[in-house]
């Protein structure tokens, strides 16, 4: 069920993409920005259109915030590629936006993608504009200097650190880097529909930092032809990872506890929120 629901909506946000960027000039900017959208798993979007199911939120609002987030990863996706971040030429099994047009496009494009996001949460086919203000905040909120731009910040320091990051530490930068665009997501069906994302906001952040112990064991022992990215450059470059700290072995486990936590914490969801829970569970068991 999960499965296919995710071929399902990563499908439909690639037909908005389709649309709003096929209005674009055709520029090597904007062709950057479809380039960089393009596959993925779309597990974000995803969230937003599950969580909006779940809601009662129907899809022809929930569609906008969900190509949003998508819009917004791939953004950050082009920058953490980057030769001054973490310097890397294969992303999604293609050569990066820098690789394949130069620094300049990759710049403007990631730039040009997280302005698109809040553009796309602040359309009036979202809702009612307090919604619309809500989720444009939040998106804000989570993508900035105290969410991913803070844990992308936290990750680069730590490269060079004199000593290493500590398991608070480590739980910090990873709930911001990739921690607060998971939350938001999961979150955004609540909100859209104006009730209070608590439950969903406990599902998201455990979901979160199990998501990125899973990328982190990947970067390790995962296949990269699968993973559509160059693995085994975590140890290198010195990040600090759950891996790094306590081993694969106890970051197995403790990403085991926290798709748990993630399923618990949507129990008074009932049946309702299976496919949120077969979510939770393949995280950590994917291989891309
Ligand atoms: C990769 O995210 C970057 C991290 C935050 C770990 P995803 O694994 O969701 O990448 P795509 O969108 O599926 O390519
Ligand atoms: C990326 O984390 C997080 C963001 C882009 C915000 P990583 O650097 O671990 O992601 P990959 O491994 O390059 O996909
Ligand atoms: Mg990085
Ligand atoms: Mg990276
Ligand atoms: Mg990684």
């Amino acid at each position: 069920m999960f499965r296919e629901q995710l071929a399902r909506d990563a499908r439909r946000i690639q037909e908005q993409f389709d649309l709003v960027l096929g209005a674009y000039d055709d520029l090597d900017v904007t062709r950057a920005m479809a380039y960089a959208t393009e596959g993925g798993k779309r597990l974000r979007g995803f969230l937003v259109l599950e969580s909006a199911r779940l809601h009662g939120i129907d899809e022809t609002s929930a569609i906008w915030p969900a190509t949003a987030i998508e819009a917004l990863h791939a953004y950050s996706l082009v920058h953490d590629d980057l030769p001054c971040m973490d310097d890397d030429d294969l992303r999604r099994g293609r050569p990066t936006v820098h690789v394949k047009w130069n620094e300049g496009v990759a710049v403007l494009a990631g730039d040009a993608l997280q302005t698109l996001a809040f553009e796309l949460c602040a359309r009036p086919e979202v809702g009612p504009a307090e919604i619309r203000a809500d989720l444009t905040l939040t998106l804000a909120q989570a993508a900035g200097a105290q969410g991913m731009v803070l844990g992308q910040a936290l990750d680069i320091a730590a490269e060079t650190a004199q000593r290493p990051l500590s398991l608070a530490e480590i739980t910090r930068l990873q709930a911001g880097k990739t921690g607060a665009l998971i939350e938001w997501s999961g979150c955004a069906g609540a909100r859209l529909a104006g009730e209070n994302p608590e439950n969903m906001r406990q599902y998201s952040r455990a979901l979160g930092l199990a998501f990125q112990i899973a990328d982190d064991i990947l970067d390790v022992e995962g296949d990269a032809e699968k993973a559509g990215k160059r693995l085994q450059k975590d140890a290198e470059a010195g990040k600090a990872t759950f891996v790094s700290l306590l081993g694969l072995d106890a970051a197995k486990a403790r990403a085991a506890e926290l798709v748990d936590e993630a399923c618990s914490a949507l129990d008074s969801y009932g049946e309702r929120a299976e496919t949120l829970k077969e979510a939770a569970r393949f995280v950590i068991a994917r291989e891309s």
